[in-house]
């Protein structure tokens, strides 16, 4: 299947299922799908909570279990797993280069390096970050010198000491790459992007011809992360707005022990003190509330309330029903964590529908163009690489 037939599958498939994952549980504590999907409602809201941790923590199982309700569920999961890169060469001694980087991180640059297309130019890391890419890159093809862009300044300085201590071609430049004020340091070169985040890999791409990009590797992350309120597709008729965005990056908790319980109970006593607030103000409707520190969770769920109530602005009526509260926020969060898992089955189709979008705009513009997935998700969720070349 090409590029626009795959894209149109899944865009037909996704803007007629939009009601079903479009909503989010939290905020809607009543998505409109209850009344007419009323089954999947029943079938989830009776999930013990061992069910409810397997289908969390295992993808493949909720997604299964989704696509036998949810009729074209499977053929678009089908479509959202795109072939794997082949692993063209092992990386140039990478545990020489490997000094001071995470090893998730350092693992995600190696299998990027492996699968990247051969393209004999010099290139340029896109976002670089310290260059941990680009000095891989540099190590791995030293005839052709990397010109890593980051922004930030303290990384611009760290990964020039590095690639100096190395003795690489890797030359850092800092700059805001959504405002370069020509495309001097691009064109004719290979532009490669691991993990540049919304607008920052949006504008490459829309950006490939007009900057005379000659090839362009591109590893999208982050979505949401735009100025734009929504996403319009280049050929679709389905719109994004930011939780549409979010969605393919929602993780379910991977945390464990303590964190795993610090952040249930934010979230229950967020739910209670929503609930309280509804009380109080009159208003049902759920009202995000900003950030806290997490001293905040230290304490009762009383002085939780005290706090949010105060940054608010809000005076709580000596007679507030704690005690209900707290109780209606894990009741609301027992059933929010079930009715979210319907949503969570579209992540790949979602994800696989903004590359695939991606992808076509630079088809548009004169590129030949691939997508694949050129690590396994474990290493990291982010994994799927769009490669263009004039
Ligand atoms: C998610 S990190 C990815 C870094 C690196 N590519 C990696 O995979 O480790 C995104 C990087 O983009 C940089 N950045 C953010 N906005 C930028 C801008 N407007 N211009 C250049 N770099 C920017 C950030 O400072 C950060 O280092």
């Amino acid at each position: 299947m090409d590029l626009l037939a795959h894209f149109h599958a899944l865009d037909a498939f996704l803007e007629g299922t939009q009601p079903l994952w479009s909503p989010v549980p939290y905020r809607h504590a009543t998505p409109a799908w209850l009344q007419n999907r009323a089954d999947i409602a029943h079938s989830l809201l009776a999930l013990d909570d061992n069910s409810l941790a397997r289908l969390q923590e295992d993808p493949a199982v909720l997604e299964a279990l989704v696509a036998s309700w949810v009729p074209g569920l499977g053929e678009a999961l089908a479509l959202s797993r795109f072939p794997e890169w082949p692993r063209l060469r092992q990386p140039t001694q990478p545990e020489r280069l490997d000094r001071f980087v995470p090893g998730r991180k350092w693992q995600q640059v190696e299998a990027l390096v492996a699968s990247l297309p051969e393209v004999s130019l010099p290139r340029v890391e896109w976002c670089a970050g310290k260059g941990h890419l680009g000095r891989l890159m540099s190590a791995q093809w030293p005839q052709h010198p990397v010109t890593s862009l980051e922004r930030d300044a303290q990384l611009v300085a760290a990964g020039q000491a590095a690639s100096r201590a190395f003795g690489l071609a890797q030359h850092f430049v800092q700059a805001d790459v959504l405002a370069l004020p020509d495309s001097r340091l691009l064109s004719g070169r290979h532009v490669v992007a691991l993990h540049a985040c919304g607008d920052l890999h949006q504008h490459l791409v829309l950006q490939a011809h007009a900057l005379d990009i000659a090839a362009l590797d591109l590893v999208p992350c982050c979505y949401h992360l735009t100025n734009r309120p929504r996403y319009q597709s280049l050929l679709g008729r389905l719109y994004l707005d930011r939780d549409g965005l979010r969605l393919p990056l929602t993780e379910t908790v991977t945390a464990r022990g303590y964190d795993r319980r610090q952040r249930l109970q934010e979230a229950v006593w967020r739910l209670g003190f929503d609930a309280l607030l509804q009380v109080v103000t009159g208003c049902t409707i759920y009202q995000p509330q900003p950030p806290i520190p997490k001293a905040w969770l230290r304490g009762s769920f009383e002085d939780f309330c005290r706090a949010m109530a105060e940054r608010a602005g809000i005076k709580l009526p000596s007679s507030a029903n704690l005690a209900d509260a707290e109780a209606r926020g894990q009741a609301r969060h027992a059933r929010t964590e079930r009715l979210s898992l319907l949503r969570l089955a579209f992540r790949a189709p979602l994800e696989a529908w903004l590359v695939l979008d991606k992808a076509l705009r630079l088809e548009a513009q004169g590129y030949e163009v691939a997508v694949g997935r050129f690590c396994a998700r474990a290493l990291t969720p982010r994994n799927l690489l769009v490669h263009a070349r004039r």
